[in-house]
């Protein structure tokens, strides 16, 4: 199936997306095998550190899922993690590129852990308009495309729409379980940051921690895209991480937009797009906030008669980065 570079169509997306599940679930079976191979083996490689893991596994899906993509459809551009990683850098243009993360969550495949997915996410006139994660261990399938919707779908079940309950409002921080990641790099800077804000988030102000929100809980699933599926779905209330990459997310944006959930880039992003009269919409992922690198996702909130969805959405965006320090990925 070709589908016309200029007028990539709904009904197109559909198509894709057929297409692209089945890609996943094929990927999923050789990401189970390669878990099985990678617990009998130490075959595991570090790409910029010790805890940056790259496996055989990671690279064989990746070739797998663009010579499939390249026989689909030609006329697409690819970036893969792995490909990157090897030298191979695309530039972002207009026409539908696959942004595919392989394995997402490289740490958790080699130990075991069963939090890994593919990340296949479809960027069309540089913006995210399709996205399909598939966690093999569980067996779950989250699919999304802009303007229809997105599903888990749990094995042989029917789709299900996301979010999987009715929202419930967010008063504060303070009522959130939120996900956060520590990420690979490790030196001090990065890392104290991170621990400062993490603490905030955790603390009791009234018991010593200046600043603190002391949030219900917070988790790190080890897999940005599972986290973000898992915002979408309403199992978390918010994620946030500086140092991951478009293909890290680039589905999960999809997913979690058509749950109603808000994407939202760096301390920056938002402070430009809620400064007084700026034009700027805070909800909207420009390339700028896709590539940044620094993501904010915060789950459906319904309308009260106090404020909008949207309204309490940014009010909790605010607070949050009143609360984390932004810090520069390596
Ligand atoms: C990583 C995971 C991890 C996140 C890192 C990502 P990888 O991807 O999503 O949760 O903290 O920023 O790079 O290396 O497992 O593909
Ligand atoms: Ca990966």
């Amino acid at each position: 199936m070709s589908a016309d570079l200029q007028t990539l169509k709904p009904v197109d997306l559909r198509s894709v997306l057929t297409f692209t599940v089945k890609l996943a679930r094929i990927a999923g079976t050789l990401i189970l095998e390669g878990s099985q191979a990678i617990q009998s083996t130490s075959d595991v490689n570090e790409k910029k550190n010790s805890v940056d893991l790259v496996t055989e596994y990671d690279v064989a899906v990746e070739e797998l899922v663009k010579s499939e993509i390249a026989k689909a459809y030609p006329s697409f551009k690819f970036i893969g993690e792995e490909s990157y990683s090897s030298g191979t850098r695309n530039e972002l243009t207009d026409d539908p590129t696959f942004c595919v993360d392989p394995i997402d969550g490289t740490t958790n495949f080699v130990h075991g852990f069963p939090f890994a997915c593919i990340s296949l996410g479809l960027i069309y006139q540089k913006r995210p308009v399709l996205g399909v994660i598939y966690n093999p261990f569980l067996d779950h399938l989250y699919t999304g495309i802009e303007g229809q919707g997105s599903f888990l779908t749990r094995g042989n079940n029917q789709p299900l729409k996301l979010p999987l309950t009715n929202p419930k409002p967010l008063p504060s921080l303070q009522k959130a379980l939120l996900a956060i990641e520590w990420g690979s790099d490790r030196g001090e800077k990065n890392l104290i940051s991170k621990s400062d804000s993490f603490l905030r988030l955790a603390g009791d102000p009234a018991d010593g921690i200046a600043g603190g929100r002391m949030a219900h809980s917070i988790r790190s699933l080890g897999s940005a895209a599972l986290n973000i599926s898992t915002v979408a779905q309403g199992g978390l209330d918010l994620y946030w991480e500086i140092g991951c990459w478009p293909w890290d997310v680039c589905a999960g944006i999809v997913i979690a937009q058509e749950a109603g959930g808000a994407v939202i880039g760096s301390h920056a992003a938002l402070a430009a797009a809620t400064s007084a009269g700026s034009s700027i919409d805070p909800f909207k992922v420009t390339p700028d906030v896709l590539t940044g690198r620094k993501y904010l996702i915060i789950r459906a909130i319904p309308d009260t008669p106090n404020e909008t969805g949207r309204e309490a959405q940014l009010r909790i965006a605010r607070d949050f980065y009143q609360t984390v320090e932004d810090v520069e990925p390596k």
